[in-house]
């Protein structure tokens, strides 16, 4: 802007993300959505090295040398009513509540039948060349790279392919493997995180085919990608991701699936069982946000705590990182996860009554007894004991300070159902300790610089 010529707005765009939007009588510029779909839904997206300049009836976008340019006005899917609490304290603990709708949106239209295959039509790579596929990296950051995790064991387990998993930041620093016949899955719940995209960049120009999940379909990532799965979870207001990490989880199991499907490498009646209990999980996630009391109450009791560590061991060590993540994140505690295997390796040696213990063991696995005695471990080093878990034995009182309860439900499927009591006991700490929840200090919804 200048004081010369009012009323006019330039705007360029440079490797971050800039949208102008068009209302009655007065046009926005901004760098995401959010901001205007109170006042409009049409946007215009502009590319790299793209100008618009802007008054309040006029729009001109040009090029860098000033040839003008005709954009599509895009018109976005959202009401308003996203950006509304609707009666919550605030947005993160309303989009906690969301996930059992948005997960069932997720499986809309995919899992139909348990009988019938997956419907994964967004993958457009030859069913041939999946079937020889023997190569995936995934590339993501924060919260997404830790659903990326669960679909490593995921596709590893169910489709049994080769699963590299890295954080685009490392990845676009070294020399990588990829090659025409790797997969490369990106993971963004924003579509416009800069070190992801410019991983994408990278793994294109080495000709692999590029999946993108993410829930901004009007993304820049989104349009780099060879198949799109887009994550439907909703406008995402909360800077802490929480629905949008549900439904890339819930995409990474509508994958796997359909990559099993494809190869035959899963017993029929084992992924009739798996969809079908993938179907319940909505009404799982409900029933523990219908008695969370228990919940806020173990927040109370361990509000006043300095630092946590959260264990797992199998597919849910990434639900450890994502819940020792969203309490960081939102309350600034310092909270790390670990592998509860190697707690004994050098953690332990931090043990004490100062640091408790978070463990989500769920049984009728491979991980349960092991874990249990991980936590006997810290116990004996009198660390304060929680456990997440699924399993009835009353004896859990005995070892732990705190049991939270879950539905029962397969240690394969849990990540989808573990994610939700972490979520609501970081909200519930930061709310105790009076911390900004849905703008937490320091952090951006969406991160465009490398
Ligand atoms: C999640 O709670 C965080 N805000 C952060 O870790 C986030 O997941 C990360 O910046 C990646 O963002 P993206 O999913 O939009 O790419």
């Amino acid at each position: 802007m200048h004081k010369d010529v009012p009323d006019v707005i330039v705007g360029a765009r440079k490797h971050a993300p800039l949208l102008v939007a068009l209302g009655d009588e007065e046009n926005f510029i901004a760098s995401d959505t959010p901001a205007i779909i109170e006042y409009t839904k049409k946007t215009i997206y502009l590319e790299d090295n793209e100008i618009a300049v802007v008054t309040k009836d006029k729009l001109k976008i040009t090029d860098i040398d000033g040839k003008e340019i005709i954009k599509k006005v895009e018109i976005l899917p959202w009401e308003p009513a996203a950006l509304s609490k609707q009666g919550f304290k605030h947005f993160m603990l309303k989009e906690i509540h969301e996930q059992p709708d948005v997960i069932r949106n997720v499986l809309n239209g995919k899992i139909y039948d348990i009988d019938a295959p997956v419907r994964l039509d967004e993958v457009k790579i030859d069913k041939e060349i999946l079937k020889k596929l023997n190569k995936i990296q995934i590339i993501a950051c924060g919260t997404s790279l830790h659903a990326a995790l669960a679909g490593k064991y995921l596709i590893e387990n169910f489709a049994g392919i080769s699963v590299e998993v890295e954080a685009s930041s490392e990845y676009i620093y070294r020399k990588t493997t990829t090659d025409s016949s790797t997969l490369v899955i990106g993971v963004s719940q924003s579509g416009e995180t800069a070190d992801t995209i410019t991983a994408i960049k990278q793994a294109k120009e080495k000709k692999s085919h590029v999946l993108i999940i993410t829930n901004r379909p009007d993304s820049n990532m989104a349009r780099l990608a060879d198949s799109l799965i887009p994550v439907n979870a909703g406008i995402e207001v909360s800077v802490a991701a929480t629905k949008s990490y549900s439904a890339q989880l819930i995409s990474f199991y509508l994958l796997s699936i359909y990559l099993a499907e494809i190869k035959g490498s899963l017993d029929k009646d084992y992924l009739k069982n798996i969809k079908h209990e993938l179907i319940k999980i909505p009404s799982k996630i409900e029933e523990i946000l219908s008695d969370i009391e228990p919940i806020k109450a173990c927040a109370k009791s361990f509000s006043s705590y300095k630092n946590f560590i959260y264990i797992s061991r199998g597919i849910n060590l990434s639900t450890a990182y994502e819940g020792a993540l969203k309490l960081k994140e939102i309350s600034y505690i310092n909270a790390t996860g670990y592998a509860a295997g190697e707690l004994k390796h050098g953690p332990i040696a931090m043990l004490d009554e100062t640091m408790p213990v978070l463990a989500i063991l769920i049984p009728g696995g491979v991980t349960y007894e092991k874990i249990l005695s991980n936590c006997e471990e810290a116990k004996a080093r009198n660390a304060k004991l929680i456990a997440l878990t699924s399993s009835s034995d009353s004896n859990l009182e005995s070892i732990f300070n705190v049991v939270i309860r879950i539905p029962s439900v397969s240690e394969i499927l849990s990540p989808a159902i573990t994610c939700v009591p972490l979520q609501l006991l970081a909200y519930y700490i930061a709310e105790f300790l009076g911390k900004d929840v849905d703008q937490p200090r320091n952090l951006a919804k969406s991160v465009t610089v490398e």
